[in-house]
């Protein structure tokens, strides 16, 4: 059986759950159901990153200790996700014993090879990034992240040989074209490459900061939260047992946005390296989601909470904008205008609209009961099926290149063509005639057809959806997979229409 793993970043609980972290998660949800429905046995991880100097200031800001705190915010993510019917396997806690007894035997092991050393560090730390900065790196003298002048801090640390792998990462990302993609943040990575890499700095002394993992080899220095968190990838297929590690490890794809490029493209590989551990198979980048005011940030509040999106819009429609508006890979705006006009347009009317139609139609004409078709198609119906039939390849190779907006882009044309076949054929005016009754039949079935076929090529991206369309239907799974006229049985009836996306009325027009 083929296999596929997929995970997000593991969350800071320094925030809480916003539309950039929805995002990622929506992604990797959507990925792992349309992996399923391939008949991959996928795995699906996502998580809190709670170690850290961010995570003390944050705790101590709230004043509560730092493991109430991480309790608190982590538990939050958690049922921010199980709330949008985010469908995770597991949930990762850099606070969980395993994951802190499994980073220490990295250390130990990376220890043992020698590719640890001691020495002094003087550098620019930014405490927003958790890192040193070069001299080169910073903008104006200050984090181009943060805006803010890094400290100077010297101390004697734990240093990781990350110059010793920078060869081999070079090679690995010739080799494997699509091992970082899309292809400018691959792009990206080897310009940056195309300098000495310097040694990674990986403890922080216990006088500093205590909220961290022990290093193994020096009771006095903490594990840099970097170091601790890219591992979880890896710690939370270890905790599973069994061959999971084996498995699902080299099948691997991290999901990020461009913010933590760096981190993912050169610290992690490096880091496998040594630890002798096979590479992941894909680094997936996204761009980042701005506001028509610029940054989203809580002192500008114009935070996007997704349990509020849920809430006013439904989980569907929510996801439906987020896939169908970002280009995975490039930026994208968010306003709430743009979400309304893609609901009331693709959902309300185009999706909305044709369902209801046709279980209108086969209601009243009907009462439900789907007709049977005649041996000889028109060639109207046979274009509606090859039109659909079309779409799913379609489908299909967008999805490999994640290009999701282009995948739904691909089934909504095909969704156009349905409401145009019902303008053209006209059942509403044929069924005036009872010499017309068996025709009215067939294009009725016809259209069913293609809300069956909608609720199994939904299901990936709008789970809900996907659902209300197949109970509305009345058919079990095994019916769902049927080929194009074969999904319902002589005699079977569908059930009455819903309004499934109400149309949203916005100020401007009331
Ligand atoms: N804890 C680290 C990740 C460690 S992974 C081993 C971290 N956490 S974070 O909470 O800051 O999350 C960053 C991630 O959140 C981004 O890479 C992206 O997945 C998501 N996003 C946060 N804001 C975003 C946007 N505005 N737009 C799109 N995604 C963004 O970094």
């Amino acid at each position: 059986m083929e296999r596929i793993y997929f995970t997000t970043p593991i969350y800071y609980v320094n925030a809480e759950p916003h539309l950039g972290h929805t995002y990622t998660t929506v992604v990797a949800d959507t990925l792992t159901r349309y992996y399923r429905s391939l008949g991959y046995e996928a795995f699906f991880l996502t998580g809190t990153d709670e170690h850290g100097d961010k995570i003390v200031q944050a705790a101590e800001a709230g004043g509560v200790d730092p493991k109430s705190y991480v309790d608190r915010v982590s538990g939050l993510f958690r049922s921010t996700w199980d709330r949008c019917g985010i469908a995770y396997d597991y949930f990762i806690r850099t606070t969980d014993p395993h994951h802190q007894e499994f980073v220490g035997r990295i250390l130990q092991k990376i220890y043992d090879n020698g590719d640890v050393y001691f020495g002094e560090y003087g550098g620019h730390y930014c405490y927003g990034c958790e890192r040193f900065y070069t001299e080169k790196e910073l903008v104006d003298g200050k984090c181009p992240d943060h805006q803010k002048a890094p400290d100077y801090i010297s101390e004697k640390n734990y240093f990781f040989r990350m110059s010793k792998y920078q060869d081999r990462l070079i090679e690995t990302i010739h080799s494997r074209p699509d091992f970082i993609r899309p292809d400018r943040y691959r792009a990206e990575v080897l310009a940056f490459l195309r300098e000495p890499l310097e040694d990674l700095c990986i403890s922080r002394p216990k006088s500093r900061l205590q909220w961290g993992i022990p290093l193994p080899f020096d009771a006095n220095y903490v594990t840099y939260v970097w170091f601790d968190a890219l591992l979880n990838y890896v710690s939370a297929l270890d905790r599973r047992g069994g061959n999971s590690l084996q498995i699902f490890w080299p099948k691997a794809n991290h999901l990020i946005a461009k913010d933590i490029l760096k981190t993912h493209a050169i610290y992690w590989p490096t880091m496998l390296m040594a630890a002798g551990l096979p590479l992941f198979d894909h680094l997936n980048v996204h761009g980042y989601w701005v506001m028509d005011s610029g940054k989203m940030s809580k002192s500008l509040g114009n935070v996007i909470r997704p349990l509020e999106m849920k809430e006013r819009f439904g989980m569907d429609a929510f996801r439906y904008f987020l896939l169908r508006e970002m280009a995975f890979g490039q930026d994208a705006k968010f306003s709430e205008e743009a979400l309304v006009t893609r609901i009331n347009a693709d959902l309300a009317n185009n999706l909305g609209n044709l369902v209801s139609r046709v279980l209108a139609m086969q209601q009243k004409y009907f009462a439900g009961i789907v007709q049977s078709l005649s041996a000889d198609w028109a060639a109207e119906d046979n274009e509606l099926r090859d039109k659909f039939a079309r779409a799913e390849e379609e489908l299909k190779s967008f999805m490999a290149e994640l290009q999701f907006h282009r995948a739904l882009e691909a089934l909504w044309s095909a969704l156009d063509h349905a409401n145009r076949y019902i303008v053209q054929t006209a059942p509403f005016t044929m069924v005036k005639d009872p010499a017309k009754l068996s025709r009215v039949g067939a294009i009725l079935h016809h259209l069913l057809e293609v809300v069956r076929t909608l609720s199994r090529l939904l299901a990936p991206f709008m789970p809900d959806t996907a659902n209300e369309l197949r109970t509305l239907l009345d058919v079990n799974e095994s019916a769902l997979q049927a080929p194009w006229g074969q999904g319902f049985a002589a005699g079977h009836k569908i059930k009455a229409p819903k309004v499934l996306f109400p149309r949203i009325e916005t100020d401007a027009k009331k």
